[in-house]
């Protein structure tokens, strides 16, 4: 049987003891010479038939992993920076592999955290995906492609993002808008798309620019003006008849439901920027000055000294994608991971000229703090539940365990039922006497692919995922928050908001869209199997539903109530799914590696690690 790979780091390992069979070589092309291509092509073949003799006769890793092993491993090499590669590494897809092997050899991997229905579950997922009903996939590609492009807008002749949603049957609103956050799944969509089947990284650069110009605008809400660096949450594009000229018009929260600024999208605009510099290995776009000095303003607006007592980030109710009262104000761990991920991502593009150094070394010691608070007070397993449930409180000074005072009685009693004895999570956020013990998503995934949490929490994360399967997938993926808030909960935290009423909308509604955070986080932990199963369900229904923009109930099983149908990020969040999936190298375009030069908390307390 062939052993659980708790991570991609675990199966390294493990491959690498399996010295009995030679490794299979990588497929480097200078990318410049014909011969070396067509010579990297023949070893291709070489690699799949000695990755299938592998499974064979060590059955040990599927070709998907032993893909992310090569790939990985120079990634892992690679120094922190991001360098300008001398040579590329082409990783050949799943599909092509498979192509070469007989369907049956090949091997079921079995994960320790999961019992026997769902290893029964694997089975049948695993050989009814190889019969899938290819055609209808293909169709349903090329629909998401179709639609995709048909969502660009353009700004004096050039793409510059793409629309929200476009559902002829609904009021507009601001879907009509192009929103920094909605355009991220757009944007990878394009990078990983390969340049011979219609990639475009020309909408990622005009849309990174344009952004940027926005946020040289003055910012003023009533009589208050907004920080510098602040990004705006969407812009549209209009064309004034009087002038005969295109304008842009953007919003910074100032039109918001709320009149809150998104917290999240300066940090989005620091990840793309990494992906597309990653992708394209165009350098010249993020060592511009402007860009440099865009980067330096976001961060200039999160690492100013105040009155914080937490290296988290203080933000308001409705900052982020949850962009309405939902009770994530204070700490949100969406926000968190987000914050994090932009640092390191910065740190590997900021340059250290004049101030820059400065900034770096701030930078740094941020990373630093962020990682040690996220990964100790926010993690949350079966015996730190046990830890909390039996906390002392109102104990004062340093040598506090329960460090913020939170009350065991403030514990819901969902918690109790929800958590399991293997896996664990971030919770949503922790501020004085206060743990929001809500499972988020976003949060999660981000934390996994930025390497926020260690790898063994990144596995453990994956396992409650499989264990809380039902509550947190069910029939469609993917609930963007578990569980809903309800009765008196719902009144007083959302104030009455009828919007977000219990399992709906951005209250336990399920977002298809996320499909790429979960496809992505499943790939770097080495078990893409997760997302596969998540993918299949969706196929099943999304394109017939017309791409809404999130569905309801329990179980996801109902169209959203006010679900807009054709909406972008549904689609594109599908294609960047479904690009992973098929060439697991991709992944290296949004994932992080782990920060080694931070020091790791000392975690013995669960059993899923
Ligand atoms: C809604 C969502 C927000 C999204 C926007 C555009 O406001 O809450 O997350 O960015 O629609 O799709």
């Amino acid at each position: 049987m062939s052993p659980s790979f708790r991570s991609l780091r675990d199966l390294m390992e493990v491959t690498e003891e399996a010295a009995a069979v030679p490794p299979p070589s990588p497929t480097p092309s200078s990318g410049d010479s014909e011969k070396e291509l067509e010579a990297s092509s023949g070893k291709e073949v070489e690699l799949a038939d000695s990755l299938i003799h592998l499974q064979q006769k060590e059955e040990r890793t599927t070709p998907i992993e032993e893909q992310l092993l090569e790939t990985l491993k120079k990634e892992i090499e690679s120094t922190e920076k991001l360098e300008k590669p001398k040579k590329m590494v082409r990783v050949q897809s799943y599909e092509e592999i498979v192509d070469n092997a007989s369907v049956a050899h090949i091997p079921l991997k079995s994960y320790a955290s999961v019992g026997t229905s769902f290893e029964k579950f694997e089975l049948n997922s695993i050989y009814s995906a190889i019969k899938l009903n290819n055609a209808e996939n293909t169709a349903m590609m090329e629909e998401a492609w179709e639609t995709l492009q048909k969502s660009y807008v353009y700004y004096k002749g050039r793409p510059v993002g793409t629309l929200a949603a476009m559902d002829p049957t609904a009021e507009a609103l601001n879907y009509n808008q192009v929103f920094v956050r909605d355009f991220v799944p757009s944007g990878l969509a394009c990078l990983m798309r390969p340049a011979s089947a219609g990639g475009d990284p020309e909408i990622v650069k005009n849309f990174l620019l344009k952004t940027l110009h926005l946020q040289g605008w003055e910012k003023r809400i009533d009589n208050f003006t907004l920080g510098e660096g602040v990004m705006p949450a969407s812009f549209k594009v209009l064309y004034d008849s009087h002038r005969q000229k295109e304008t842009l018009v953007a919003d910074f929260g100032g039109s918001a439901i709320g009149r809150v600024a998104p917290v999240d999208s300066g940090f989005w605009w620091i990840i793309l920027l990494r992906s597309y510099t990653k992708c394209t290995h165009d350098y010249t776009l993020s060592e511009m000055p402007e860009v440099q000095k865009g980067m330096k303003l976001i961060l200039n607006l999160c690492l100013s000294d105040g009155f914080d007592t937490f290296p988290t980030l203080l933000c308001a109710d409705g900052c982020s994608m949850i962009d309405r009262r939902m009770g994530i104000y204070g700490y949100p761990i969406e926000i968190q991971a987000l914050f994090y991920f932009a640092l390191r991502c910065s740190r590997q593009m900021l340059k250290p000229e004049r101030d820059g150094k400065e900034l770096i070394k701030r930078i740094d010691k941020r990373i630093t703090a962020l990682s040690y608070h996220i990964q100790n007070y926010y993690w949350l397993d079966f015996t730190q539940l046990n830890n909390i449930y039996r906390y002392k409180t109102e104990e004062y000074s340093h040598t506090a365990v329960n460090k913020f005072n939170v009350i065991p009685e403030s514990i819901p009693d969902w918690v109790f039922d929800f958590m399991p004895l293997r896996g664990g999570y971030l919770i949503g956020n922790v501020s004085p006497a206060r743990m929001d013990f809500r499972w988020f998503l976003v949060g999660n995934c981000i934390a996994i692919l930025s390497s926020l949490v260690t790898p063994a929490q990144a596995t453990a994360i994956m396992d409650l995922i499989e264990e809380r399967w039902e509550d947190l997938i069910g029939e469609m993926p993917l609930k963007i928050v578990y569980p809903a808030l309800e009765g008196h909960d719902w009144r007083t935290v959302t104030g009455f908001d009828p919007k977000n009423t219990r399992w709906s909308y951005h209250n336990g509604g399920t977002w298809p869209a996320l499909i790429w955070l979960l496809t992505a986080a499943c790939i770097k932990t080495g078990r893409p199997q997760i997302a596969k199963r998540a993918i299949e369900l969706m196929e099943q229904r999304l394109s017939k539903d017309g791409w809404p923009e999130y569905y309801d109930g329990k179980a996801g099983r109902y169209v959203g109530k006010q679900a807009r149908k054709y909406q972008t990020w549904s689609i594109s969040g599908y294609l960047v799914a479904k690009l992973m999936i098929e060439n697991p190298a991709n992944l290296l375009i949004i994932s992080l590696e782990e920060d080694k030069r931070i020091s790791k908390p000392k975690f013995t307390r669960s059993i899923s690690f």
